[in-house]
């Protein structure tokens, strides 16, 4: 029977009194880290003691991770071993203080042998060379010809350079030799044949700065084990893709492609699988296609998975496909991807097929200039003009380029790929951001230790003292005193921090005296730490005591805030639940709000959403605050954004029927927000919808100046009935056209006589050209007339004369590339070439003088 791991792995350290905690978003709320990529993030501040031990002080999770970007970036391995991905799932039990080694390897022991049932013969543990304590303990369980000790590399586990960390002890599987008889497949060797499929970290030392490890006063401890290994070791597969979880994704690409996949040369369909589930799990979060940051790291894999399909010779957008089953399969356990599939999917369409676009020409430069090089065989660099234009031109992320020159045992000039880079950041003169991956650190990661986290007081005012804790200059480092731009840190601070859409706070900053000796031009957080952007006017030190005042703009800051969620909840009501929230961003003088639709708003959804909201102003709803634990909330049907790390307690803020989870300052009744209106719906990316809308102040200065243009416009027509106004304009309008038109009337062509007949041949300025034709056959007894207008419309007509009107416009019009003909007396056509009217002209002359 197959095996539901996760569930068996909750269930059993449930059992134990571990408290299950759901996966945290994907995206940490933690500038540091690209994406969650460990169990552990979500209580990295319990470790580091930031914030107080929860109750039970033991855990237990399923961890969605990815690592692709950053310092852990699997993604040019994914597809090429059996083991890589770039999203995975990562099992952990955790004891903040509570049991330690002895507990947690007789409880690992317990679930593998016991609950997973593998065989001890195949089991083998390392541990730390020096720990003798975790080599008694395996004593009692396994053999001890299978306990190996380690070094460091294998065997120290640490979080980062500094803070907690300690030996590692990790529990392999012997897959046997029968298949894996490389050379690698010896015990600590690269092969596959000794498979690690858990580590438990015994925290036990805290690194400081210089490297010394001091002890704990509570040990703790962080496992993790990946899923995927442990589903397919159990289905008896080599490989993960091989597994349950990856086979229906694979058959998938199988049927798209119209090709078998074959585990030797599958790389491409493994590419897939797994990328569409980072894809899936991304969008699905939150995140959205973008030139930079997490959003770039998502769009390239997208890019690598849809090369893959083209090497597969999928010719159209296909991966949309694929989500579904990932859709279907990962939906059991995480329902919102069944409530957003339909959305997830019209997304990445649209972006295969913006790929598709330029994929084909892209390949065609990479083959080229890959036979280039080839031929030369002196000249082993790719290059990387080349690479820029295909990272420019044809959407080609650098790193597939890199990835398609692996398969060539090639590599990039990096120097003459950045050489191009420089070279259109001077012609652009933006600031290029990168790929998202570098993250400044400066010396912050120096404060959060010193000081830990800085206290938020802006909640109950908006003015206060400060002690200056930090300085930093423009280069982020620490200095002691500051004489212009740079950074503060305070020990507590009214300042609200950019967060959750809402831009950080401005203010002041005063000596006791009332001087002002600093403007704040932002605030924001860096890895937890709530810092200040600062222009000095009188120097600044450290230790320095100040009045900190925040800028009047918060409060209209703050009705945009509350004004979103208002509009949040009417999007729901009005459009449906599959609204979920895809950006957010609140000035003092609008708010912008994207959010999953497949299409665009009617006026009458929007007429409804704004007026919903302008009701619930209207209501005087007060603000309510409450902290309550995440499934409390969510039982309150409180509305949860992922792209937020929520922690053990959660903040919701209700408005009457809104509720939400958010760490925003909000106004004290709806009443404050003033009015609302929206004033644009436009579409972001495909199946992202964005409004725009104004309240509090902008609202009465937006209606206002629209007061005011209705009162000029009144004034300016001369009347109080703006509409019938502008109906008499119109008249008058159409009016003086028709007077135009007959203005230019036959008078104003030269007539001449040939042999009795009037010939008039002319280039006109009219629309109808017609009409004049027929005024000239009303007017003359024996007529022959052709007009060309400025569009290249030919008419002629012909009263009385031997000329074939047909025959004549056919003539004419060829001379301009065109067609046409007619009737004897009368016949159109349309010339193309505008340049020959003309030449045209001359040739209508020369036929009739040829005839009459
Ligand atoms: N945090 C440990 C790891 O990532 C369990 O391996």
């Amino acid at each position: 029977m197959k095996k539901d791991v996760r569930a068996l792995y909750l269930e059993f350290f449930k059992n134990k009194g571990h408290k299950v905690y759901q996966s945290m978003p994907l995206v940490p709320d933690d500038a540091s880290l690209l994406f969650t990529n460990a169990g552990m993030v979500q209580f990295k501040d319990v470790f580091t003691g930031k914030v107080p031990i929860p109750m039970p002080n033991i855990a237990t999770s399923s961890q969605l991770c990815i690592r692709a970007g950053g310092k852990h970036n699997d993604l040019e391995n994914v597809g090429y071993t059996s083991r890589h991905h770039t999203l995975f799932e990562m099992l952990g039990n955790f004891s903040f203080g509570g049991y330690f080694k002895k507990e947690a390897i007789a409880y690992a022991w317990e679930f593998v042998t016991e609950v997973l049932g593998f065989d001890k013969e195949v089991l083998y543990v390392t541990i730390h060379k020096s720990d003798d304590e975790a080599y008694e303990l395996w004593c009692s369980h396994i053999s001890p010809h299978r306990i190996k000790r380690m070094g460091d590399k294998d065997n120290f586990w640490q979080m980062g350079d500094t803070g907690p960390c300690g030996p590692c002890s990790e529990i392999f599987v012997d897959q046997g030799e029968e298949y894996f008889k490389g050379e690698e497949d010896y015990f600590g060797g690269d092969g596959d044949r000794f498979l690690e499929i858990w580590n438990l970290v015994f925290m036990q030392y805290e690194r400081d700065k210089e490297g010394n490890l001091k002890p704990l006063p509570k040990p703790s401890i962080d496992t993790g084990m990946g899923l995927e290994r442990v589903m397919a070791l159990l289905e008896g597969k080599r490989s993960n893709f091989d597994s349950s979880l990856f086979m229906p994704l694979i058959a998938k690409v199988e049927e798209i492609a119209k090709k078998k996949y074959i585990y030797k040369s599958g790389a491409s369909f493994r590419v897939i699988a797994d990328h569409s589930r980072a894809i899936a799990f991304l969008l699905a979060q939150g995140v959205n296609f973008d030139k930079e940051g997490r959003g770039y790291v998502l769009r390239r894999i997208l890019r690598r998975a849809v090369r893959h399909g083209y090497l597969l010779g999928i010719k159209e957008a296909f991966l949309y496909k694929v989500l579904e089953v990932v859709c279907v399969c990962m939906g059991e356990h995480y329902a919102y991807l069944k409530e957003k599939q339909e959305v997830l999917q019209s997304q990445c369409k649209a972006e295969e097929e913006r790929f598709f676009e330029t994929l084909e020409n892209g390949m065609s430069l990479f083959g080229k200039e890959l036979k280039k090089i080839k031929n030369e065989k002196t000249h082993q660099l790719f290059s990387g003009e080349v690479a820029f234009r295909l990272y420019d031109t044809y959407g080609f992320p650098l790193d597939l380029t890199q990835d398609m020159l692996r398969e060539e045992g090639l590599g990039v000039d990096m120097d003459g790929f950045e050489a191009c880079m420089q070279k259109q950041k001077e012609q652009a003169k933006a600031h290029w951001k990168g790929s998202g991956d570098s993250l400044k650190e400066g010396d912050f990661k120096k404060l959060l230790e010193s000081f830990g986290k800085n206290t938020f007081i802006g909640y109950e005012t908006s003015k206060s003292e400060g002690k200056i804790l930090a300085l930093l200059d423009e280069e982020f480092k620490e200095v002691r005193c500051l004489e212009n731009r740079g950074y503060v840190m305070f020990d507590k601070t009214p300042l609200y921090p950019e967060s959750g859409g809402a831009i950080g706070d401005r203010g002041e900053i005063f000596k006791f005296d009332n001087k002002l000796v600093a403007k704040v031009l932002d605030t924001k957080k860096y890895f937890g730490l709530n810092i200040s952007q600062i222009e000095v006017l009188e120097t600044l030190r450290v230790g320095d005591r100040v009045i900190i005042k925040v800028n009047d703009s918060r409060v209209e800051i703050v009705k945009h805030h509350s004004a979103t969620h208002l509009l949040h909840k009417a999007l729901r009501d009005v459009l449906g639940t599959h609204i979920a929230q895809a950006g957010s961003l609140v000035e003092p003088n609008r708010l912008r709000f994207d959010f999953s639709h497949p299409k665009p708003l009617n006026s009458k959804e929007l007429e409804q959403i704004e007026l919903m909201v302008n009701q619930k102003i209207l209501e005087s709803n007060p603000q309510v605050i409450e902290e309550m634990t995440l499934d409390e909330a969510k039982n309150k049907g409180a509305m949860a954004l992922f792209g937020e790390k929520y922690g053990e307690r959660v903040r919701v803020i209700t408005f009457g029927d809104s509720i939400e989870l958010c760490g925003g300052i909000h106004v004290e009744n709806t009443a404050n927000i003033g009015s609302f209106y929206i004033t644009k719906e436009s579409g972001v990316s495909s199946g992202v919808r964005r409004i725009e809308a104004v309240c509090g102040r902008a609202a009465y200065d937006y209606g206002k100046s629209a007061l005011e243009q209705v009162c000029q416009a009144k004034e300016a027509l001369k009347t109080q009935d703006l509409l019938m106004g502008i109906e008499k304009l119109k008249e008058q309008i159409k009016l003086l056209k028709n007077t135009q038109q007959k203005s230019q009337s036959l008078h104003s062509f030269k007539v001449e006589n040939l042999k009795g007949v009037s010939l008039i041949i002319a280039r006109v300025d009219l629309e109808d050209i017609k009409v004049a034709i027929d005024e000239a056959k009303n007017k003359y007894d024996k007529v022959v007339i052709l007009l060309i207008n400025k569009q290249g419309k030919i008419a002629a007509g012909v009263k009385n004369a031997p000329i074939k009107a047909g025959e004549w416009v056919k003539k004419v019009a060829n001379v301009m590339g065109g067609n046409g003909g007619g009737r004897d007396d009368f016949a159109t056509a349309g010339g193309k070439n505008l340049e020959k009217i003309e030449e045209s002209l001359i040739e209508a002359r020369d036929f009739v003088q040829g005839i009459l």
